[in-house]
């Protein structure tokens, strides 16, 4: 059982309005000549990629665009990535867009300073020393991934998500720029909203860091709950339960995108330290699978595994209630069973509130695959043994017949 905990983060974080104007300043402290910048086609056409480049080019940065990025992106979308990378030779690697480019950004500034395949660094501190210096600027609100430890792929042969997982992954500088998701579509902003409020209350409600079950010789980026992520994810917590309906509703609420840029960069400290857990590990084999993105998967997932936790988490849950702004006067005084259930109800009316799918089978679920997809997430372990309450095959599989 491990006596103390870490925390790590993304070199240095720069957050607030036109923070991407203050790139060129970000370039030249890392004495960059040669930017990669990995994106997509939308984030080009959004206008994105110019409030990219300008700042580095008045520095006298010499670019090079890769815009193939790709929602959940595939293995090979990361093979093209390095492969337009590699001839450029960039002594810096920025990924600008949500997680999906992030992560791509993440495994070709690998890829590109110790060679190899994708694959051949799926898994826990595969990554032998620091790679490319990596900037990250989040276009969504969001995964985290500007600070977080880890990069996700989709494994498109065998149907399932996979995680790269290393503290070199975390970004040498997050640029945080609320004015960068305004042109998200309000699915986008839903799905990634979510998936934050999936990483806030996965590492709130987590497995002790003083009882983490992690095997005597095995190492783990997660360690489990600890005060210090506690404290953001409570943060995060909050300003999604004010601030995500607005987001979704008015594109143009500066005051709600700004305060769910900052949620979910708070998230993602918190989850990349403690941990996420059942709702992330059934989400890989479900969105592997029906191709629903991470946040959709998670938002449908996550009030069904807050009920599976409840009997071992309902103090943390009932904290959650009113993390969401709930009412909960009266309930607590009949002890936390009460307003812990009135935070599964907060999360299940703001997913429906927000247009998340409510059930596996809108995804095309099939009742037959439900085995194979908790056998999939069973699989997981390293996320698995995050979650406060052991779960068994036949546990993960009856989540998910609640949730179908
Ligand atoms: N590395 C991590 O720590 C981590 C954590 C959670 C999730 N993820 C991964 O991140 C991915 C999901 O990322 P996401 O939710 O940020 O979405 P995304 O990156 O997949 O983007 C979704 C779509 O929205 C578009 N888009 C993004 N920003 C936009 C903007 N400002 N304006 C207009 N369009 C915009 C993109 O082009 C894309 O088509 C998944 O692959 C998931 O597994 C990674
Ligand atoms: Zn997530």
């Amino acid at each position: 059982m491990p006596e103390t905990w870490s925390f790590h983060s993304a070199g240095q974080i720069i957050f607030g309005r036109n923070a991407v104007r203050r790139l060129g300043e970000v370039a030249a402290h890392l004495n960059a000549k040669r930017i990669l910048i990995v994106t997509d086609s939308i984030l080009e056409k959004a206008g994105l990629v110019e409030r990219v480049r300008a700042p580095l080019r008045e520095n006298a940065v010499e670019i090079e665009i890769f815009s193939g990025g790709e929602a959940e992106p595939s293995l090979r979308a990361a093979e093209a990535s390095i492969e337009c990378g590699r001839p450029f030779r960039p002594d810096v690697v920025l990924g600008l867009g949500g997680g999906s480019n992030m992560d791509l950004a993440k495994i070709t500034a690998v890829i590109l300073a110790y060679g190899g395949q994708p694959r051949d660094y799926v898994g826990e501190f595969k990554i032998p020393g620091p790679i490319k210096p990596l900037i990250c600027v989040p276009t969504t609100a969001g995964t985290g991934s500007e600070v977080s430890a880890a990069s996700v792929l989709t494994d498109t042969e065998n149907q399932i998500k996979v995680g790269i997982l290393s503290n070199y992954l975390r970004p040498r500088v997050a640029v945080v720029d609320a004015l960068m998701t305004v042109s998200c579509p309000p699915k986008v902003t839903a799905d990634s909203g979510i998936d934050a409020l999936t990483h806030a209350i996965e590492a709130f409600t987590a497995v002790d860091n003083a009882d983490f079950p992690l095997p005597p010789a095995e190492q783990s980026i997660y360690q489990g709950r600890h005060p210090l992520a506690d404290a953001l994810a409570a943060q995060a917590i909050s300003l999604i339960g004010l601030n995500l309906r607005r987001a979704v509703k008015d594109a143009h609420d500066l005051e709600a995108r700004e305060a769910m840029a900052l949620a979910a960069t708070l998230a993602g400290l918190a989850f990349s330290n403690v941990g996420v857990a059942a709702v992330h590990a059934l989400e890989y084999p479900v969105g592997g699978a029906t191709h629903c993105s991470h946040g959709a998967g998670n938002g449908l997932l996550l009030p069904f595994v807050m009920q599976f936790n409840l009997p071992v988490r309902q103090r943390e849950l009932a904290k959650i209630a009113k993390l969401l702004g709930e009412d909960v006067t009266g309930l607590d005084e009949l002890g936390d069973l009460h307003a812990a259930e009135r935070a599964i109800q907060a999360v299940t009316q703001l997913r429906a509130d927000i247009g998340i799918p409510l059930r596996l089978r809108d995804l095309g679920v099939r009742p037959e695959q439900l085995r194979l997809f908790a056998e999939k997430a069973f699989a997981i372990k390293r996320i698995l043994r995050v979650n406060p309450r052991p779960a068994t095959v036949e546990d993960l599989e009856g989540i998910l017949r609640a949730a179908y």
